[in-house]
């Protein structure tokens, strides 16, 4: 047991004595480890698949300005499943969705129905990070959708949560406002997958406006309460 007053130099020299490496570096720390899951071999085949087809895409500013690419977290075999915007400098880093601020909040909200990383599935409309953090453009949208329609496909979600007016637009049309959206079940086919899909506020909107948390809530009970 180390004592809380104890002389640096001393601490140091014990360190050294006992091996401990002291090193230090301004990495961020990575709360969100893999887990693996046991998924069908032809969820898991698919699923590859996906992600090899979206590594081949050509000529995109966003893969080449990127880091990483950010396909998905969570568990495969989940009922629902989060899709927001765009991978943000953190998830770039990470290769993985929801990992920075926003990402902290969302852990909040999930925890706040008693959900978690282990229980949802999470990925985005674009799969890398856009410049600066800008919205994407429509007509990366479009280049994109094809491939998120297919990962709701394969993960098969009987509940679609859509995290913002982006994720709202792409996949329900932009003749849609959040403010009217958000909070109502509709029911939509992806593919093969007919599921239910409800819009809630993007949490890094809920950073800047945290008097919509109150509605955020209102739409978290909802999913809490949806019958699957
Ligand atoms: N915002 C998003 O929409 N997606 C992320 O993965 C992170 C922030």
């Amino acid at each position: 047991m180390i004592k809380k007053n104890t002389n640096p130099i001393k601490l140091i020299r014990y360190f050294k004595f006992i091996n401990y490496n002291l090193i230090y570096n301004n990495k961020a720390i990575n709360r969100y480890k893999k887990v693996s899951y046991e998924i069908s071999d032809d969820k898991a085949d698919n699923l590859e698949r996906l992600k090899k087809s979206i590594q081949k895409i050509k000529n995109c500013s966003l893969k080449d300005c990127a880091t990483n690419m950010v396909f998905g977290d969570g568990n495969p075999k989940s009922k629902i499943m989060f899709i927001g915007e765009a991978p943000g400098a953190n998830e770039d880093e990470e290769g993985l969705p929801f990992v920075g601020r926003a990402g902290l909040l969302l852990d909040k909200m999930l925890a706040a129905i008693d959900l978690d990383r282990k229980k949802v599935y999470i990925s985005n409309i674009i799969n890398y990070r856009p410049p600066e953090n800008r919205r994407p453009t429509d007509e990366e949208i479009k280049r994109y959708l094809p491939f998120i329609t297919k990962h709701i496909e394969i993960i098969d979600p009987k509940i679609v949560v859509l995290l913002g007016s982006t994720a709202m637009n792409a996949l329900i049309g932009n003749e849609v406002v959040i403010s009217k959206m958000r909070g109502k079940w509709i029911e939509k086919k992806f593919g093969n997958c007919k599921t239910s899909v409800i819009v809630t506020f993007h949490p890094a909107f809920l950073i800047r406006q945290p008097a919509q948390k109150k509605m955020a809530w209102i739409d978290l009970k909802m999913i809490r309460d949806k019958k699957i």
